[in-house]
Order: structure tokens, then sequence, then C-alpha cells
């Protein structure tokens, strides 16, 4: 087991997380104000940019795998590294599940 150091770009805010545990379950218990949903990695609420550093996140479901290399869902992602994220900053496919929920009910006349 090993902590690294997660910081906040922006808003001086750090956590030291285990590669046990994920970075949302951290923050929570820390009272950083991350924002978060769903938990199981579908809903993007919990995304945060990637500026430095690397995480394992197999279980983000919600990321397509090239997004995956620049976000981190952080309620499914466990730090490899010291990292840099930039919180509230949400991947592209983001805008594909609001459509959806905003496209009207399928019509089955
Ligand atoms: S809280 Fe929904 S994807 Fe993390």
């Amino acid at each position: 087991m090993a902590d690294y150091t997660v910081e906040f770009a922006g808003t001086g805010e750090t956590v030291e997380v285990s590669d046990t545990e994920t970075i949302l379950s951290r923050c929570i218990e820390e009272g950083i104000a991350q924002e978060y949903s769903c938990r199981v990695g579908m809903c993007l609420a919990c995304s945060a940019e990637i500026v430095e550093g690397e995480v394992t996140q197999p279980a983000a479901r919600g990321l397509t795998d090239e997004e995956a290399e620049s976000y981190a869902l952080t309620c499914m992602a466990r730090p490899q590294s010291d990292l840099v994220l930039d919180r509230g900053k949400y991947p592209p496919s983001i805008d594909d599940e609001a459509a959806a929920s905003e496209a009207p009910a399928a019509d089955d006349d």
C-alpha cells in the first residue's frame, strides 16, 4: 500500500490518498467539497481533469477509453502517483449524457 498526495488545482486543497481507496471516499472523509452523485462510475458528476499523475479506474464505465487517459472519475479512481486534478472539468461525452436525458421519450405509436 502506498499513499499519494492529491492536489486540487486552483483551490489550495490537498489530500493524502492510498492506492487502495478512491479519491472521492477520501475527499468525503476529509470534508473536501468534491461533487458526486451515483458513486458507481456512470454519471460523470465527480469528474476531474488529470493535470499531472496517473490513476487506475477500470470501473469508470462513464468514460471512453480515450477520456480515461485525461479525466478521473473520483468515485472510481485510485491514485498510482502523486496527482494534480482540476475538479469540475468534464469529459466531452457528458454532453451526450445531457442530450440523452433531455431527449423526448420514444413514441410507440
Ligand atoms: S459520482 Fe457518478 S461517476 Fe462518480
